[in-house]
C-alpha cells in the first residue's frame, strides 16, 4: 500500500495519463489513490496472406509486441470477395484494386486487433511506407517486402477507419 501513496514512485512510466497528469493525487476525499490509467487507443491489423505463406507471423507480432503494443484481438481467417471489397471500399475503384482482392483473398491472413499510447501511428510507423522496395530499413516492409502490393501489413490510417474496421473484422 505504501508505494501507492501520494507521491510516491510508481513502478512504471506515469507519463501520457488520460487526464494529463503525471502524479498521482489521492481520489478526493476518500483517501485513496488513483490508479494511473495510460492513455490508450486501439488500431486494426492486417498481416496479410504473404505473411503467412512466408512464415513472418512471430517476426510481425513479435515487433508489435517488443514495442509495447497490447495484442488484444487475434484471429486467423480467410476472407472472400466481398469482406475485401467492404475492407478496401476506399480503394474499389483503383484500377491496381483487382489484383489486390486476388491477393489479399488467396489464402489465410492474420487479422489483430492492437492497444497502446497512439497505437495506430505507431503501428504505421512499424509497418513503413506502403512500397516496400522504397520502406526504410527497420520498418516491416523495409525488412521483409520488395513490393508495393505483397507489402505484408495493414494497419489503420485514423481513429475513423480503426473503428469501422474494427467493426467490420471483428463484431458478431
Ligand atoms: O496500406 P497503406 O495504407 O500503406 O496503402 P494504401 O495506399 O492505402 O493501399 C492499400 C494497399 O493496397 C497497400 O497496402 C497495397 O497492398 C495495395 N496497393 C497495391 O496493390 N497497388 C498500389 N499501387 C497501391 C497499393
Ligand atoms: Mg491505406
Amino acid at each position: 500500500m505504501e508505494l501507492l501513496s501520494r507521491g510516491a514512485i510508481l513502478p512504471y512510466a506515469t507519463d501520457n495519463l488520460i487526464d494529463g497528469s503525471t502524479t498521482r493525487p489521492e481520489r478526493a476525499g476518500t483517501g485513496l489513490p488513483r490508479y494511473p490509467r495510460p492513455m490508450t487507443q486501439r488500431t486494426f491489423v492486417i498481416l496479410k496472406p504473404d505473411a503467412v505463406r512466408r512464415g513472418l507471423v512471430g517476426e510481425i507480432l513479435s515487433r508489435y509486441e517488443a514495442k509495447g503494443l497490447s495484442i488484444v484481438k487475434l484471429e486467423h481467417r480467410t476472407i472472400d470477395a466481398g469482406m475485401a471489397d467492404e475492407h478496401y471500399a476506399e480503394h474499389v475503384e483503383q484500377p491496381w484494386y483487382p489484383p489486390l482482392r486476388d491477393f489479399v483473398t488467396s489464402g489465410p491472413l492474420v487479422a489483430a486487433v492492437l492497444e497502446g499510447d497512439e497505437a495506430i501511428e505507431v503501428v504505421r510507423a512499424l509497418n513503413g511506407a506502403t512500397d516496400g522496395r522504397k520502406a526504410a530499413p527497420g520498418t516491416i516492409r523495409g525488412d521483409f517486402s520488395l513490393s508495393n502490393r505483397e507489402n505484408l501489413v495493414h494497419g489503420s490510417d485514423s481513429p475513423e477507419s480503426a473503428d469501422r474496421e474494427i467493426k467490420l473484422w471483428f463484431s458478431v
